[in-house]
């Protein structure tokens, strides 16, 4: 499993669900790794046509076809973290998928075809994520995606992030088929 922090902020709630999450794993012994947006070496996307057509990017040199695609395509399963922005996800989560645009053409596409996702959601403002939870539901249409599970929740910033560390250790347990 790949854990996606797709958080700009350090020490902020998606880095404490993540710590809660990789003690779980570790304590489990479970294989996983970890992979922070924020701090590997990624561009805007150029919308350039070797991009548009999912060819590899004459333009663009950060890490993501270099060293972060071939990180990530080890896996079949992603558990997403995702703090809920403007009723989306974070600007980073977006970059990061439209930098995956080599993994859409039709060679590699079949990558997704064995793909779990499950996704952490979390934001202050209760179903503030329709939009995003109706975007998933696209993307696993048209990349095929073996299946997409989710589990969301609300904090009170008065009141504090006292996150529900049970329903997250259930769904971390959960088999994807
Ligand atoms: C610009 C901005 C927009 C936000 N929009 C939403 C929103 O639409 N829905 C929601 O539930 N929370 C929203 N929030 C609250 C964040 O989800 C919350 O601050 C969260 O803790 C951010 O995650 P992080 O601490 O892991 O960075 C927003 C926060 C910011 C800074």
């Amino acid at each position: 499993m790949i854990i996606i922090n797709t958080s700009p902020r350090k020490g902020g709630n998606s880095d404490l669900i993540e710590k809660y999450v990789v003690d779980y794993l570790k304590e489990n012994q479970l294989n996983f790794e970890p992979l922070k947006l924020r701090e590997i070496n990624i561009s805007l996307p150029d919308h350039c046509f070797d991009c548009a057509v999912g060819n590899y990017c004459q333009n663009i040199k950060d890490d993501m076809e270099s060293k972060v695609i071939p990180q990530i395509v080890k896996h079949d399963e992603w558990l997403i973290i995702m703090p809920t922005i403007c009723g989306y996800g974070s600007t980073l989560f977006k970059i990061f998928i439209d930098r995956l645009s080599s993994l859409y053409h039709k060679d590699r596409i079949h990558y997704f075809h064995n793909l779990k996702i499950k996704a952490v959601i979390h934001g202050q403002v209760d179903n503030s994520w329709q939009i995003l939870l109706k975007w998933f539901e696209d993307y696993q249409s048209w990349t095929g995606l073996k299946s997409f599970e989710y589990i969301t929740f609300v904090f009170s910033p008065k009141k504090g992030f006292n996150f529900p560390k049970d329903k997250i250790k259930q769904f971390i347990q959960m088999k994807l088929t």
